[in-house]
């Protein structure tokens, strides 16, 4: 079966973990990225007018740049992106949203400045519909990753 690290990152760390992660994993990898990249402004949070926070609670759909082509070849993705307000940022429920997942295994990582996955998985779950989420996990590194690489 074949894998597909499927990531978004703002800032580059997710990134540097998903590159890895595919490295080890021969996988393909997939940058899920915005039509409309985001600013150094639009990230700060703590400016309650900043498109992050507006994004957010507005529960925006955020639309994304490109397909991943040949989608339906995927066995397993490996979905990872940043912690946001505790989950997933909603550019990754419009990425979900917009694939047929019926019968994948997923798998979901994300960095974090600190907080751990907290309810992650189950939130972004309805966007998943027919995936089987084999796990999911706050990590600094590919390398805390190897049990999924073995399981694959
Ligand atoms: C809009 C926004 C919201 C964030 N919310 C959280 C949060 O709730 N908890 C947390 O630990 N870190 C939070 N962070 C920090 C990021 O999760 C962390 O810096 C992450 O590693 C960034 O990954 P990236 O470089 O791939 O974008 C937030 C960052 C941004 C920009």
């Amino acid at each position: 079966m074949k894998t597909l690290v499927a990531y978004f990152s703002a800032e580059g760390t997710t990134a540097a973990v998903a590159r890895a992660l595919a490295e080890a994993a021969g996988a393909d990898t997939f940058e899920i990225k915005p039509e409309l990249p985001y600013t150094a402004a639009d990230l700060k949070w703590t400016n309650p007018l900043a498109r992050c926070n507006r994004e957010k609670l507005g529960g925006k759909f955020v639309p994304v740049e490109g397909k991943a082509e040949g989608f339906s070849d995927y066995g397993v993705v490996m979905l990872g992106f940043p912690i946001w307000y505790y989950g997933a940022p909603n550019i990754i429920n419009t990425f979900c949203r917009d694939y047929d997942w019926t019968g994948k295994k997923v798998y979901i990582f994300a960095t974090s400045g600190g907080s751990g996955i907290g309810k992650t998985a189950e939130k972004l779950a309805p966007y998943l519909k027919g995936a089987q989420i084999a796990d999911a996990r706050v990590v600094r590194s590919a390398s805390e990753l190897g049990e999924w690489i073995k399981a694959e």
